[in-house]
């Protein structure tokens, strides 16, 4: 398609996206270029993904078709001062950064013309991730099915209705990592407890966890046919399933996703 693409901040997101295009063949490494201030991850960059990388901004990126913000929202107006001067070209910028709402982007960045908030999760480092994305101006159908498949390069993506959804988003799939670790965790814990070794509970969890799964992408069941499929009567899994009934386990998980929901609202201010 003939895009440049500049990165700002080669962290974990900036560098899985950075993969994750490379990785799909999506671009060359000509193609993009990273602003990273850190030494040694400018190093691990240049040397693992070939691509060009500079310390601060600089005229490279003034050629660049589309700006991937992915540096921590609390920097981003400093970042914005700084990368303004060599952003008078370019047409698209994508944000992945949690918090920080369109109207801030456009009030950071006014020359820019079109931006897309997006929502990754930390599976993109495994082009496994989630990624929601609101497009906040209408884009050359071009440019947007380009979009498509960078997002795609690092997992699923689905397109949000509103920038409300967006903080919807990182409730569900941006901490949904967190939370599932969290069940997780709880898992392996009561397998030790068992007697299992810890390696040993981590596999029966892990591998439990990858079957379920593969069970209900690859069958029609939903997952209420599913768990009854493996619930019977007076049997041990709905002796389980009564203790997460008395204990309101929907509940607590809802409250949990709205208490995200309603921070990630509290930091965006959308
Ligand atoms: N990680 C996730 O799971 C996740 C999920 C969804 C969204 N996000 C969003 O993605 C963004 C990046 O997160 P991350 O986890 O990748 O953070 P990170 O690993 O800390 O990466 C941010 C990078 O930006 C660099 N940086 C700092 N100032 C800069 C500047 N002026 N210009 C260019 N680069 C600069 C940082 O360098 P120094 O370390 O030297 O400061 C760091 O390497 C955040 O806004 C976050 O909200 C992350």
């Amino acid at each position: 398609m003939g895009f440049r693409i500049a990165v700002i901040g080669g962290g974990n997101m900036g560098t899985a996206f950075v993969s994750g295009i490379l990785g799909k063949g999506l671009m060359q490494p000509r193609e993009l270029c990273v602003v990273e201030p850190d030494a040694r991850r400018r190093g691990e960059l240049s040397r693992q993904l070939g691509c060009e990388v500079f310390e601060a901004p600089c005229e490279a990126i003034r050629s660049s078709e589309c700006l991937l913000l992915a540096v921590k929202p609390q920097i981003f107006p400093e970042c914005a001062d700084i990368l303004a001067p060599y952003v008078d070209q370019t047409p698209l910028c994508v944000s992945l950064m949690a918090g920080v709402s369109l109207s801030t982007l456009q009030k950071n960045l006014p020359v820019v013309s079109s931006f897309v908030r997006a929502m990754p999760n930390l599976a993109a480092r495994v082009c496994q991730g989630v990624t929601g994305y609101y497009v906040g101006s209408q884009l050359e159908p071009e440019t947007e099915s380009f979009l498509k498949e960078i997002f795609a390069s690092v997992g699923f993506s689905l397109r949000l209705g509103s920038e409300q959804l967006v903080d919807a988003c990182t409730a569900l799939a941006g901490s949904g990592p967190g939370f599932l670790f969290a069940i997780l965790e709880a898992f392996v814990k009561s397998g030790k407890e068992f007697g299992f070794t810890a390696k040993e509970s981590e596999e029966l969890v892990s591998y439990t966890v990858l079957g379920s799964l593969a069970l209900w992408r690859t069958s029609s069941s939903s997952l209420s046919d599913l768990r009854e499929q493996v619930t019977s009567k007076g049997g041990t899994t709905e002796a389980g399933l009564n203790v997460f009934l008395e204990r309101d386990l929907d509940g607590s998980i809802r409250e949990a996703l709205t208490a995200a929901f309603r921070r990630a609202v509290e930091l965006s201010g959308s």
